[in-house]
């Protein structure tokens, strides 16, 4: 007779087998998997676990502090909170293929989480938040993406530690269910795909902070007018892109010379195809104002009609 309550007590049950009265780390993200199993660790095991929160200067509006705030203050876990953004943004400045730009934040990231991990003292495991289709190796690009990216396997020797993994029988939708019956919050479960490298494959080309800054903002307002329009729970995924180069536009009777946004709103099953969510007209209208009366640099908004294929989810 499975069912979510039972798994919960059996996972408990079996993390205090394996982890005894040692100590557990755990790089949390704040993306769906990471929290849940911090949730679950935190049940089995309570402040024998340490979480790191890597804040790389490319999350979404308010996206650490949600993580402070759920982990830290009402959930009373041992959270290391690291504000790496000067580091990052030091390391992608002037760099423009997407590549090399994956390559550096995921890299660093690593860097960063090592770094905390040599300060503290006997750590003995890792928690994960490996899930089942990570294992199965779907072959998506999801799945891979996320274990190269957030699965920090590029730990050095003398810093391996023994796994703990209690999710890694369950799909999306279970770790879901799990996520909401350990008490976390909704909008923290239900989230939409975020890439590891958050942002800055959005602020297309070597990333600057005023379009950084113009991609964060678009995609807060987009984010609220989608809720506000009841579309958060009926498509898949929706955010906005800030290219590196500008357009003419007027401003106050004078030339302007700004960027643009671009607005991308999808539906898949699997991500290996994608349809484009046909927006109420009203409703991108009033994100078009918003966007172009809240967000500087701007004079430009775009809505990208393309599906996958021939065009990719993200841009980058
Ligand atoms: P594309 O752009 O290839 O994206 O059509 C397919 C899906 O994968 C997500 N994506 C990522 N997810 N780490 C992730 O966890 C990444 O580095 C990454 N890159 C792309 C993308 O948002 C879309 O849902």
């Amino acid at each position: 007779n499975w069912n979510m309550k039972n798994f919960i007590e059996d996972q408990v049950e079996l993390i205090r087998r394996q982890v005894g009265d040692k100590k557990v780390l755990l790089a949390l993200s704040g993306g769906v998997d990471s929290s849940v199993v911090a949730a679950m660790l935190l049940k089995a095991i309570g402040n024998q676990l340490t979480c790191v929160h890597v804040n790389h200067g490319l999350m979404r509006k308010h996206e650490s502090e949600d993580v402070v705030e759920v982990f830290k203050n009402q959930l009373h876990a041992n959270l290391i909170y690291v504000d790496a953004t000067d580091r990052f943004l030091g390391k992608l400045d002037g760099v423009a293929d997407p590549e090399q730009k994956r390559k550096i934040i995921g890299g660093e990231f690593i860097r960063v989480f090592e770094e905390e991990a040599r300060k503290l003292d006997g750590i003995e495991f890792l928690g994960q938040g490996t899930i089942y289709p990570d294992i199965i190796e779907s072959g998506t690009k999801t799945a891979k993406m996320v274990k190269s990216h957030h699965n920090v396997g590029g730990l050095p020797e003398d810093l391996q530690f023994e796994l703990v993994e209690p999710l890694k029988q369950l799909f999306k939708d279970e770790v879901r269910a799990c996520g909401i019956e350990l008490g976390l919050p909704a909008d923290m479960v239900y989230r939409q795909p975020f890439p590891g490298p958050g942002l800055g494959v959005r602020c297309l080309g070597a990333i600057t902070r005023d379009r950084l800054e113009a991609v964060r903002e678009s995609d807060a307002i987009l984010r609220e007018e989608f809720a506000a329009a009841g579309l958060d729970e009926k498509v898949w995924q929706y955010f906005t892109v800030v290219p590196d180069f500008k357009s003419v536009g007027m401003k106050n009777h004078e030339r302007s010379f700004d960027y643009m946004v671009i607005i991308r709103a999808i539906n898949t099953i699997d991500a290996m195809t994608a349809t484009v969510e046909k927006v109420d007209w009203d409703v991108l209208e009033k994100i078009t104002d918003r966007i172009l009366a809240e967000v500087g640099n701007v004079n430009r908004v775009c809505y990208d009609m393309s599906p996958k294929p021939p065009a990719t989810i993200e841009f980058e």
